[in-house]
């Protein structure tokens, strides 16, 4: 049975897109079979594996299906990447969603609903969600057993986070979803010289004792390369600090997730 993970913080540009594709890329290969669900209107993760321009139909369709009662088939909207790696993929109109799907009745669970027969045959789910808490973020927290947050040490993000852990996590753990659980904090495109770095590292250590992870993810700029040639780091460059740090964030995610019996 699948672990489902959100990738989610509202945030923008915190790299949850990057996360969500190579943590799932780095899992693929260490032999587990992942699901990527992108459910972000951006579309960032389809075009991150090099479908720009989804023909077929993509999780706009599934939702609405979904919504107006239909029984929906999570498999045609499938793209196999390779063998025990695939992707339910997203377009532009996904953004109407959060306007149709309001006054739908049951309209936080479309998500859990179209992927319930989806989750005995993969490790790992992973919804990559968009820097916004409205219907689609509380669709994939309501079905995820575990968040990752994702975030920039660049800026003081503390309020970020606390809004999002404090209000939002907390909210759907009390109303939609009791199982769910913050595996964790990663911080991106960070630089152990700058010092504002390493301060929002102590100040996040505090505040969340014992959910930073030890892995952090390094600038590196053969990870925005791999995204524009529409494949993951390891397919792009195996041996860059990229691949590298993705690789150890996948381990200790497997480590974090045996504390947390999950
Ligand atoms: N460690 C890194 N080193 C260099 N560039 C990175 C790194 N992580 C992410 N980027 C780049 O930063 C940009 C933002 O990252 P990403 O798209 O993953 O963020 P996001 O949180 O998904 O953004 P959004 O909120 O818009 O969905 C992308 O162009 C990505 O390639
Ligand atoms: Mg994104």
């Amino acid at each position: 049975m699948a672990t489902v993970v959100s990738v989610a913080i509202q945030k923008g540009g915190s790299g949850k897109t990057t996360t969500a594709l190579n943590l799932a890329a780095a899992l693929h290969r260490q032999g587990k079979t992942v699901l990527l669900v992108d459910l972000d209107p951006q579309a960032n993760l389809t075009q991150s594996l090099g479908y720009g321009e989804p023909q077929g139909i993509t999780m706009y369709q599934l939702l609405r299906d979904e919504g107006a009662g239909q029984d929906t088939d999570y498999t045609r909207a499938l793209i196999g990447i390779r063998e025990g790696f695939d992707l339910l993929p997203a377009a532009l109109e996904l953004a109407m969603s959060e306007v149709e799907l309001v006054s739908i009745f049951g309209r936080e669970r479309l998500l859990s609903r179209i992927l319930a027969p989806a989750l005995p045959k993969y490790d790992f789910v992973f919804i990559d969600c968009p820097p916004a808490v409205g219907m689609l973020t509380v669709n994939a927290l309501a079905m995820s057993q575990l968040v990752l947050m994702p975030l920039q040490a660049e800026f003081l993000p503390l309020k970020g986070v606390k809004s999002f852990h404090d209000f939002t996590l907390a909210r759907v753990k009390k109303q939609l979803n009791p199982d769910i659980d913050l595996l964790g904090i990663v911080l991106t495109r960070y630089d152990e010289r700058k010092t504002m770095n390493r301060e929002v590292l102590q100040q996040l250590e505090a505040a969340y004792p014992g959910k930073v992870f030890d892995t952090r993810i390094r600038t590196n700029i053969a990870l925005a390369k791999a995204q524009e040639l529409g494949t993951d780091i390891f397919t792009h460059d195996d041996r860059s600090k990229g691949a590298e740090d993705y690789r150890r964030l996948a381990a200790e995610l497997i480590d974090r997730m045996k504390k947390t019996k999950k």
